[in-house]
C-alpha cells in the first residue's frame, strides 16, 4: 500500500488521533511531558521494556519507542488476537483503572494493558509490545507513514 501522509499540526499535547493505513488504525499520541516521564518508572512490571522483541524499525529505539518522543506512533492492533486496544490515556481513577494507572491502552477483548509506549504489562495475553510501522518525518509537524 501506499504511504499515508499526517498533518500534526492540530494534534494538541495528550490528544490521539487514528489514521488508516494498508487496512490499520495507526495511532498517532501527542504525549506530554508527564507522559514521557511515567515511561522511566516500572520496568519491573513490563515484558519487555526495551522493546527487544518488539516488531519496530531499527529506528526507533530506547523506552520513547519513538523517532521524536513527543510522538508514539504505533499500528492499533493488540498483539494478543488483533482487536483494537481503547484509550486509557489519563493516569489514575479517571480512566477507570485503578489509582494506580499511569495511563496507556486497555484491549477490551481479553483485558490486556498497554503503557504510553504500547508496551505490554506482565500476565497479560498480549505476548508481545504493540507493533510500530515503519514511518518518517517530512518536517516538524508532518508524518508519513509506510
Ligand atoms: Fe487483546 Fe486478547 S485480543 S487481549
Amino acid at each position: 500500500g501506499a504511504p499515508v501522509e499526517v498533518d500534526l499540526s492540530k494534534l494538541q499535547p495528550g490528544e490521539k488521533m487514528t489514521v488508516e493505513w494498508q487496512g490499520k488504525p495507526v495511532w498517532v499520541l501527542r504525549r506530554t511531558p508527564e507522559m514521557l516521564a511515567v515511561l522511566k518508572e516500572g520496568a519491573d512490571k513490563l515484558v519487555d521494556p526495551e522493546s527487544q522483541a518488539a516488531q519496530q524499525p531499527a529506528y526507533v529505539k530506547g523506552i520513547e519507542r519513538a523517532i521524536n518522543p513527543e510522538y508514539f506512533v504505533c499500528i492499533g492492533i493488540c498483539t494478543h488476537l488483533g482487536c483494537s486496544p481503547s484509550d486509557k490515556l489519563k493516569a489514575g481513577a479517571e480512566s477507570g483503572m485503578g489509582a494506580e494507572w499511569k495511563g496507556g491502552f486497555l484491549c477490551p477483548c481479553h483485558g490486556s494493558q498497554f503503557d504510553l509506549a504500547g508496551r505490554v504489562f506482565k500476565a497479560m495475553p498480549a505476548p508481545t509490545n504493540l507493533v510500530i510501522p515503519p514511518h518518517t518525518y517530512l518536517s516538524e509537524t508532518r508524518l508519513l507513514i509506510g
